[in-house]
């Protein structure tokens, strides 16, 4: 049984006192973690503020990057080391703004999702995908690619603490979200392709969650189908009442 998750990427907005405020306000209002895990990516500088806010709550707080080597002379990057030891146990990788703002390849995010497991944290690996490339028919094979490079040489150990998030650019931040069978297209060719690595029973456990232009409007629908087994939320996770919406939707 896949266990539903709606979580928030807060991205590059809040401060540290507006992060503990939020977390203080919904933390009394969310379901048990066994009906449905809640999470928010949060800028590095809240996370530890956040963790001892929630306390005793079942939100998850999750990092929204990390680097690939535990420790040294790397200005301005994050330890997964470190963010294991500072108690969190989630990381989004490979998100679109960070290929695309930042130049990251697959080769990359292969590292730090391999990095990140082997320091005892669940990567969140995000897969993009273009209007351009749905419209000349080429999305099978750039999100199969992807999937392909990003999860390389993982073990089917591994494999189980990953879960995946199909997030059309053309999706994020636009307000014009994937309609439902195309989210659902997205994540069932994931779930195929990591069949195809892993087999069907590791495949049918692994979470894939639909990111993009995801609101209080649209979110029974999508959670609705098959193989989205959850959604990950930029702009209507900001506000803790629209916050509150999503999670009891
Ligand atoms: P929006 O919900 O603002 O479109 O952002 C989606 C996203 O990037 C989640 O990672």
């Amino acid at each position: 049984m896949r266990v539903p998750i709606v979580a928030g990427n807060w991205k590059m907005n809040k401060n540290v006192a507006e992060a503990i405020a939020f977390v203080n306000q919904i933390k009394a209002s969310l379901p048990p973690a066994s009906q449905l895990e809640t999470a928010l990516a949060a800028p590095t500088l809240c996370l530890v503020p956040m963790i001892e806010a929630a306390e005793g709550s079942p939100l998850k707080l999750m990092a929204e990057n990390c680097y690939y080597k535990d420790a040294g002379a790397y200005t301005g990057e994050t330890s997964p080391r470190a963010l294991y030891q500072a108690g969190i146990h989630h990381v989004i990788l490979g998100h679109s703004e960070r290929r695309t703002y930042f130049h990251e390849t697959d080769e990359l995010i292969n590292k730090k999702v391999k990095a990140a497991l082997k320091n005892g944290l669940c990567p969140i690996v995000c897969c993009d995908d273009t209007m351009g490339r749905r419209v000349a028919g080429k999305k099978v094979h750039w999100v199969v690619s992807r999937i392909l490079a990003d999860l390389h040489g993982l073990s089917d150990d591994e494999i189980c603490h990953v879960t995946i998030a199909y997030e059309p650019s053309w999706a994020i931040g636009t307000g014009d979200s994937a309609d439902p069978a195309q989210a659902a297209e997205g994540c069932y060719l994931i779930r195929q392709t990591i069949a195809d690595m892993y087999g069907d029973n590791v495949a049918n456990n692994v979470r894939i969650l639909y990111g993009g232009s995801v609101t209080t409007v649209n979110i029974n629908s999508l959670m609705a189908k098959q193989d989205i087994d959850g959604v990950l939320v930029g702009k209507d996770s900001l506000n803790p009442t629209t916050f509150l919406q999503l999670v009891n939707h």
